[in-house]
């Protein structure tokens, strides 16, 4: 089974419509090169929801080859929900990616498991592929309990749907305690939660679905620890916060197969 791996940059709050759009156009002259093979690796960005129609315009426009992601969305089809955003507004804008569940979402917004299991239903019904976080807060690292909080958090927001979903979208594991820490958690740490929720997709599931779900790391990635991070055998990608808001740093992340290993 081979997974595309998926490097994907969360803008967070931070990068007008304006910025957001030079960071795209200089994203793309950076990778635009003999030496890059775009099939080899996907690149996805995730702005504001108040920049998905410029970059969308200019992905389209100019046929570059990143994909358009965004940060929430509703579990509500559409109507009276002040502030939301809809599943059917973000595909008709051309957005493949919907991250669900971001722990900043879960501890600003009080976002539980079974607020993420109804955006990532809602998400996957409208063709969007949900990118679901998960991920522990220092104190669970601490009791040793990451694998199964993790876990739990997974099993609950994958509940209910169908193995051929599951196939297909990506789940993110971010441990909050190195979440724009500059603390990165080790090759090793990526790898035994990576492990383990691709074990729990197996159980829930089953192993062929497991074998294909793409499973990514996300917290304080740079340039300089991606390539051992990627060198772990489940990890398919990273969720990128910080770095992916500078042209320069999210390329060179994306560039992680050429550097000396
Ligand atoms: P940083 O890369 O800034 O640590 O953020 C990670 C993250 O939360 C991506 O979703």
């Amino acid at each position: 089974m081979t997974r595309t791996p998926l490097i994907a940059g969360n803008w967070k709050m931070v990068l007008d419509h304006q910025q957001g759009t030079l960071l795209v156009q200089k994203l793309d002259w950076t990778l635009k090169d003999a030496k890059h093979d775009h099939a080899a690796v996907e690149v996805a960005v995730l702005p504001p929801f108040t920049s998905l129609r410029t970059v969308q315009t200019l992905i389209e426009g100019d046929k570059l080859p990143i994909a358009l992601g965004a940060q929430d969305v509703s579990a509500h089809e559409s109507g009276a929900h002040t502030g939301e955003v809809s599943a059917a507004m973000l595909t008709k804008l051309g957005v493949r990616y919907v991250a669900v569940g971001h722990s900043e979402r879960r501890q600003d917004h009080g976002e539980d498991d079974a607020l993420v299991r109804a955006k990532t239903a809602k998400a996957l019904e409208h063709g969007l592929v949900p990118i679901v976080c998960v991920g522990e807060p220092l104190e669970v690292r601490r009791a040793g309990e990451h694998v199964g909080h993790t876990v739990g958090q997974v099993t609950a927001a994958l509940e209910g749907l169908q193995a051929a979903q599951v196939a297909g979208l990506v789940l993110a594991y971010e441990p909050v305690w190195a979440i724009g820490t500059g603390e990165v958690a080790t090759p090793e740490d990526a790898q035994e939660v990576c492990e383990a929720l691709r074990a729990a997709v197996a159980g829930q599931f089953d192993a062929e679905t497991a074998a294909a779900v793409r499973v990514l790391y996300g917290g304080s990635v740079k340039p300089a620890n991606i390539a051992s991070i990627m060198a772990q055998p489940d990890v398919d990608g990273a969720l990128v916060g910080g770095a992916s808001t500078d042209a320069g740093d999210f390329a060179a992340i994306v560039r992680y197969r050429e550097h000396p290993s």
